[in-house]
């Protein structure tokens, strides 16, 4: 039987993507009593919340905070952006990647996996050039977004989010950009507005 009690005694040194360790003094700050969540003070926390948030992402655009995990931001921002049927480019950096593509399908959007054939395949970051070859040969415009992991969780391997816009510029299509930085935002650098990026998603509970 799962014994849910279980509660690893001491300080965890191991440093992976998630569960993270959290800092002593927001450990203790969770414990302070709640405040009125229609209060003055808690809209005050929140917009600084939100300033705050925008230079983690490096973003002067809007960020949006809502319950879920890193998987409820992918289908949102999926299911916000696109309509089934549309044509998605997804880069196969990984396990994560592999399962966005999945929720992609189960959405009815139409995913096209890009990347090295078998094992070779987790083994690289997102190829620009080849994004930029495949965007080219779609000159109907059917891919309607790119998608890709920053940092890929499973293998460790980090993309060059940058490389890809300009690829996309290059190639002249208006696809959306599309990134899951869920691991890599605020370990790995990660500048939304520089890179030209159109939706981020990411979670509190990883790096
Ligand atoms: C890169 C990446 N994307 C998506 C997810 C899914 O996030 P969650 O487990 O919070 O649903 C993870 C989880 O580890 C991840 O590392």
């Amino acid at each position: 039987m799962l014994n849910l009690n279980f509660h690893p005694a001491g300080r965890h040194f191991l440093t992976i993507p998630g569960p993270s360790p959290v800092p002593d003094r927001l450990l203790r700050a969770m414990s302070y009593p709640t405040i009125d969540h229609r209060g003055p003070e808690f809209g005050a926390l929140g917009l600084k919340v939100l300033a705050g948030l925008g230079q983690i992402f490096k973003t002067r655009h809007p960020v949006v905070v809502y319950p879920a995990s890193g998987t409820g931001a992918w289908e949102a921002a999926l299911v916000n952006t696109l309509s089934p049927g549309d044509a998605v480019l997804m880069y196969e950096t990984g396990h994560f990647a592999s399962l966005w593509k999945k929720m992609a399908e189960r959405l009815g959007l139409e995913p096209e996996f890009l990347g090295l054939p078998g094992a070779e395949g987790w083994r690289h970051g997102a190829q620009a050039d080849r994004i930029g070859e495949r965007l080219r040969a779609d000159s109907s415009h059917r891919i309607k977004a790119v998608c890709v992991v920053h940092n890929e969780t499973s293998t460790g391997v980090t993309s060059d989010i940058a490389a890809v816009r300009k690829a996309m510029d290059a190639a002249g299509h208006p696809a959306l950009l599309i990134v899951d930085t869920i691991s890599g935002l605020a370990s790995a650098d990660y500048r939304h507005d520089e890179w030209g990026v159109d939706v981020t998603v990411s979670g509190s509970q990883k790096a």
